[in-house]
């Protein structure tokens, strides 16, 4: 793949666990675009125990998504602020339902920008519960390992910080299963939202993490 391109706006949309981090990470360091992890944001915003925080963190403990306004306000500020339209983007979690996308549209017209592709994760539920399953964060830097796939140099602590490797308290099975419903109730509308428009491309997400970002390089060609 040979674009640079500075303008490269870019929606991930798949279920917990199918990649879309790990390779929002690595898309956004290969072509220098903003990353823009929704999950990540509010994982931040949780810790900072504030009453806005707190309300968060119940939220996602439960699996249920956090209110548009709050999530849209933020998302709309950084998609349209001079460095990330300069950059381009990746937005990994957002949109999650139909209003949150039009809402990004909305915001994105304000500055003359649309979307270019979005890349819907394609992934089996055996998958999605090993990666979960598997998956261990620092709790310092939030750098995400996974016990087989991508295991930290020593066993569990983070290569960066030296931290204990936790697991995410939304990773408990419980909070996955209703993780999973709200993606099929909620996440599932924008298929049709995004196909209308020409703009949905699946990505097959199984295989490795260098098998599934060769297939992403094609995918955006
Ligand atoms: P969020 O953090 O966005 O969670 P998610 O969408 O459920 O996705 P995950 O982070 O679980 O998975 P991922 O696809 O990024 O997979 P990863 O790359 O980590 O959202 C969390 C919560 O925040 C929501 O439930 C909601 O409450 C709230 N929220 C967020 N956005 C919101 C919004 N817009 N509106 C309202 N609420 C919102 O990979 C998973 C594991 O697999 C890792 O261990 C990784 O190392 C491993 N792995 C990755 N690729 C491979 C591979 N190819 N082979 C083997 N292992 C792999």
């Amino acid at each position: 793949m040979n674009r640079k391109d500075d303008h490269m706006r870019l929606v991930f949309l798949g279920p917990p666990g199918a990649g879309k981090g790990t390779q929002g990470a690595r898309l956004c360091e290969h072509f220098g675009l903003f990353h823009i992890a929704t999950g990540d944001i509010l994982r931040r915003s949780a810790g900072e125990g504030n009453p806005v925080g707190v309300r968060v963190k119940e939220l996602m403990d439960r699996g249920e998504l956090v209110p548009d306004e709050l999530i849209n306000e933020l998302v709309g500020q950084m998609v349209t602020s001079p460095t990330v339209a300069k950059k381009g983007f990746v937005l990994d979690g957002y949109p999650r339902n139909v209003p949150q996308a039009e809402a990004l549209d909305s915001a994105l017209e304000t500055v003359g920008a649309r979307l270019d592709r979005v890349v819907r994760f394609m992934i089996i539920g055996t998958e999605i519960a090993r990666r979960i399953s598997g998956r261990r964060v620092c709790p310092v830097c939030k750098t995400v390992y996974h016990v087989d796939a991508h295991p930290p140099k020593q066993k569990w602590f983070c290569d960066l910080e030296g931290a204990a490797l936790i697991q995410r308290p939304d990773d408990r099975e419980e909070t996955v299963l209703r993780r999973l419903e709200v993606y099929g109730q909620k996440t599932r509308p924008l298929f049709d939202f995004y196909s209308g428009k020409g703009l949905l491309t699946d990505l097959d997400a199984m295989g490795t993490e260098d098998e599934v970002f060769r297939r992403l390089l094609d995918a955006i060609k």
